[in-house]
């Protein structure tokens, strides 16, 4: 499984930052021409980011709306962030969810939509420091798969973000142990939700990822990649990033499926 290193630059990002998507992408073209790599930024910046980008990486967008069109003042849907140049779009992640009240049926709807344009559906969970102490952590984040993962999605279409909300911009975060246990919790709620599909779908680690620790993260178990915030927006640290996954995927890995 090839891991995906995703940046989300949240509410962040004027055309003049457009430099560190040049710097990224021009880096990733050159030296590490396997490496699956999204960035996905505020919908004003999508249309000159995939120009800036030149085929470099993948730019996606942060949210989208359930609907195709119509009176949605505001909204924009995943048709219109797929003509702006978008290849994927991150739905429910905990901010929206505890900003806006998204409840794991909009996540669906969302997610089905991202499906219907034809973008990749970055579906995010986690659950809260209150969660986790009660001991709650597994079922919450099963629940949300649960309702928040249409029963249509497949790996092409769909990738899970865990995301536990007290690691998110704090510095903190869980053990090994934990992120283990965790994702190998999603992988067995996916497999139930989705069948035979639901054991491809990658699973991203975000939460404090940082150059100094993705590379222990991108080691464990059942992680795909990871969903970066902070450090998404400064091109050294997120290619610091970006160069911790190809140690997953030997070079020989392509040639080994063309004999
Ligand atoms: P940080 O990497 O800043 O903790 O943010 C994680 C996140 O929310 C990515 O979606």
């Amino acid at each position: 499984m090839q891991p995906l290193i995703a940046g989300n630059w949240k509410m962040n990002g004027v055309a003049s930052q457009l430099h560190e998507i040049e710097a990224v992408a021009a880096s990733v073209k050159a030296t590490l021409p396997s490496t699956e790599v999204l960035i996905c930024l505020p919908a004003t910046l999508i249309a000159q980011a995939v120009l800036t980008a030149a085929g470099g990486i993948s730019i996606g967008a942060e949210d989208c709306s359930a609907e195709i069109s119509g009176p949605f003042t505001g909204d924009l849907s995943a048709e219109m962030l797929k003509d702006a140049g978008a290849g994927a779009v991150i739905v429910g992640h905990s901010e929206r969810r505890q900003h806006y009240g998204e409840t794991d049926a909009v996540v669906a709807a969302k997610a089905k939509a991202a499906r219907r344009a034809g973008l990749l559906a970055i579906i995010c969970i986690g659950e809260t420091s209150a969660q986790r102490l009660a001991g709650n952590a597994l079922s919450v984040c099963g629940d949300q798969i649960a309702r928040s993962v249409p029963e249509n999605m497949t790996a092409s279409s769909a990738v899970i973000g865990y995301e536990p909300l007290w690691a998110i911009g704090s510095g903190q975060m869980p053990t090994s142990g934990q992120i283990i246990e965790m994702h190998a919790h999603i992988r067995d709620c996916l497999t139930q939700c989705l069948g035979a599909e639901g054991k491809k779908l990658r699973i991203l680690y975000g939460g404090s990822v940082k150059p100094s620790n993705a590379l222990s993260i991108l080691s464990l178990p059942e992680v795909g990649g990871v969903l970066v915030g902070g450090a998404s927006l400064k091109s050294a640290d997120f290619l610091a990033i970006c160069r911790a996954a190809p140690a997953m995927n030997p070079p020989n890995v392509n040639s080994q499926k063309e004999q």
